[in-house]
């Protein structure tokens, strides 16, 4: 039997992309391995969000070369291949095949070529592509992401998504359902809707708030998250239904980008400040105990002090729970690359405020958890920490991670457990017996 190996880089949409890759290769006769020494079929799922995400993977694909065995296909996948297409093929002669987020079908009969000697780019986008008929060969056990849209319709000017990943489009809500089904029948308890902007999602007829309901009735399912939303996409009726369903968790990753309202306009996010920092009071005034996690760029053109004085003070105003940070990364073709080259920002000066921005970041957050020792909550066990040590890797509903000692048949069960410990991003539990009441005196 032929072997395949995927090796993914990048977001969740390529984790789970990768998923339904290995299932389709799988129904086809494939056997998944762990490994690209020996494979038959080798695949890179890339990402091409900064430059040092495509520098990674030029620098992979040279080693791989070394591992792999004679007459094997190597093919990259995923954005880096729709982004640069027939160009990958010139600059890198092993590789066979180049293929796109919405051209996955073609894999089977592109790998058949491949192994023929033929050399092949797919990279068409398709509307109506959501892979249905696909089962996805999922390796995470504890938790399930489920795309529900692909594509974004935003044109922020840093960002090479829409080029990517094509116009937005949604999955069916009974689609997304009947997904949902299988994987609690198959005893996975969490589910992580994905989406470029998730909470636009509209199937035509249903839109998010209809889909995090159905999404949440759905037996088994005892937590459903969801990543990334896009701040102008907050509805009242979507805050209605995270805050009313109980299997939504309370946790939201909102991108914020930047906290001054002129650069906001330069990347064009479509909100000032002062209407971020609205939404962020909508969701804790309808979600009591909402953690807050957000995306920020520092160093894109033209910042100014000022400017970036003013992402720091939104970063301590809203008080994150965390925060994925970033320096700007130009990208070919994307709006920003064609501003005037006297804004760009000197790199002295983005490292600077880099430094500055992730000390603000993890000051708050810090703050924030060790006023939370001593809680009680519960936590769903992902993994094992460190193999062997008895020490498992758990999650909290607001998207904490907590270390909990314990054996390996533990993983995807929840437990209660009570903070003892913090390292300032990440806790310490000790699993505490629930209080049973008390028998009643006789
Ligand atoms: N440079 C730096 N960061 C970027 N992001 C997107 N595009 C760029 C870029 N060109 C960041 C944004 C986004 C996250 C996924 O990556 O913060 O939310
Ligand atoms: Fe990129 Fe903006 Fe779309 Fe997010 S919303 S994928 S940052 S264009």
């Amino acid at each position: 039997m032929s072997t395949v190996y995927i090796e993914t880089y990048g977001c969740q949409m390529n984790v789970s992309d990768s998923e339904l890759m290995y299932g389709k290769l799988q129904a086809e006769g494939y056997a998944p391995v762990d490994s690209p020494v020996g494979a038959d079929v080798v695949l890179v799922n890339t990402c091409a969000i900064r430059e040092n995400a495509e520098q990674r993977v030029i620098g992979r694909l040279g080693e791989l070369r070394r591992d792999l065995k004679p007459g094997a296909v190597l093919g990259v996948t995923g954005c880096m291949a729709q982004r640069l297409g027939p160009r990958l093929l010139e600059t890198d002669t092993r590789v066979q095949l180049v293929v796109g987020p919405d051209a996955y079908r073609l894999l089977p009969q592109l790998i058949e070529g491949a192994r023929n000697g033929e050399r092949s780019t797919a990279t068409d986008f398709d509307l109506e592509e959501h892979y249905e008929d696909f089962t996805a060969r999922r390796f995470e056990g504890v938790k399930a992401w489920i795309p529900v849209q692909r594509g974004c319709d935003y044109r922020c000017t840093y960002c090479i998504v829409p080029t990517t990943r094509g116009p937005e489009r949604s999955r069916r809500l009974a689609e997304v359902v009947r997904e949902t089904q299988e994987v609690a029948a198959q005893g996975i308890t969490e589910v992580v809707l994905l989406g470029q902007t998730v909470n636009s999602y509209h199937d035509g007829s249903a839109d998010f708030a209809d889909l995090l309901r159905a999404v949440g009735a759905v037996d088994g399912i005892r937590r459903v998250r969801y990543t990334s939303p896009h701040p102008n996409d907050f509805s009242d009726r979507v805050i209605a239904a995270m805050a009313e369903t109980p299997a939504v968790c309370e946790h939201v990753h909102l991108p914020m980008q930047s906290g001054s309202t002129a650069m906001l306009k330069r990347m064009l996010r479509r909100y000032s400040r002062e209407d971020y920092l609205a939404c962020v009071e909508r969701l804790r005034a309808a979600i009591p105990g909402l953690a807050i996690t957000t995306d920020i760029i520092v160093g894109f053109p033209a910042e100014s002090d000022e400017e970036f004085a003013d992402t720091l003070s939104l970063c301590r105003a809203v008080r994150f729970d965390d925060a994925f940070t970033f320096k700007f990364s130009a990208r070919e073709g994307t709006p920003a690359t064609r501003m005037p080259p006297e804004w760009t920002i000197p790199a002295a000066v983005v490292d600077a405020r880099y430094e500055a921005l992730v000390a603000t970041v993890r000051g708050i957050a810090r703050e924030k958890n060790l006023g939370r020792l001593g809680e009680r909550m519960e936590v769903l066990v992902e993994k094992e920490a460190r193999k062997g040590g008895e020490l498992l890797q758990a999650r909290s509903r607001d998207f904490k991670t907590v270390l909990v000692s314990g054996t390996p048949d533990l993983v995807g069960r929840y437990l209660t457990v009570e903070l003892t410990g913090t390292t300032g991003a990440t806790f310490t539990g000790t699993p505490v017996q629930e209080r049973q009441p008390l028998p009643m005196a006789v």
